[in-house]
């Protein structure tokens, strides 16, 4: 018989895939967090620790053209380049122009935004990477609600970059005694980042996505989202939008 799980007694879940979302969430009273380290999380958090006001998260590049034709200002990424005709991608540094203090921005990109649709129907959505990592474990251990660590991953397919913050996130929560339900996807995160710690960027060195990065000349961003603990801002998904 399956244990309920109390408020004092908190389940936490790594779903791997935006795929796999729907076998995941079940109820309303869980937290979703987001992950997208490479890049589209560490890029959300990096905006609102420069001053952004607001993000709208949206699915598509025709959507994006649409905003973009009323005047707003649009990013758009797929497979790790700006799309032409936008305004900037998905780069972290894009999102350190003081001129963006106080903006709303528009974002699209491939996997990222995607997973903020998938769990748009949650009670409760934030924003992780590794970037924000502490500030997020805190904004959890101080809710009353299950966790599940959504993972962006690649079209659908398991990453080892999100697997890895899942895991750091684990790490930390398994210390606190509300967090006793720990499913075995939250284990085998756990598992993993208690290999790669001492060493992330060597650990993924050879990762598909960290290598679409290189290939493309961005090794400083991936250097940059493996940064830990640069920012306490926790974005929060409200109405269509994120904001501090
Ligand atoms: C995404 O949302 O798929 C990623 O952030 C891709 C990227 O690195 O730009």
């Amino acid at each position: 018989m399956e244990t309920k799980i109390t408020k004092d007694q908190r389940r936490v879940e790594v779903c791997y895939s935006p795929a796999l979302f729907p076998v995941y969430y079940s109820n309303n009273d869980c937290i979703v967090v987001v992950i997208d380290v490479f890049r589209a999380t560490s890029a959300i958090c990096t905006a609102f620790h420069h001053g952004v006001k607001k993000i709208i998260p949206i699915s598509t590049v025709d959507e994006a053209r649409t905003y973009k034709s009323k005047g707003m200002l649009v990013a758009a990424e797929r497979n790790g380049e700006v799309v032409d005709g936008f305004d900037f991608g998905n780069s972290p540094f894009n999102y350190m122009n003081p001129k963006l203090k106080g903006e709303t921005i528009v974002l699209t990109t491939t996997n990222g935004t995607k997973a903020i649709e998938c769990a748009r129907a949650a009670d409760s959505m934030i924003i992780g990477s590794f970037l924000n990592l502490d500030a997020v474990c805190e904004y959890l251990a101080d809710k009353e609600k299950d966790v599940i660590l959504l993972c962006a991953g690649w079209k659908d397919r398991f990453n080892m970059e999100d697997t890895l913050f899942a895991g750091a996130v684990v790490n930390q929560l398994k210390k606190n005694p509300v967090f006793k339900g720990l499913a075995d996807s939250s284990l085998a995160a756990d598992h993993l980042y208690e290999l790669a710690k001492d060493d992330l960027e060597g650990f993924l060195k050879k990762t598909s996505h960290r290598n679409r990065l290189a290939k493309l000349d961005l090794e400083k961003d991936i250097a940059y989202c493996l940064q830990q603990n640069i920012s306490k801002v926790v974005p929060i998904y409200k109405g269509n939008a994120l904001t501090l």
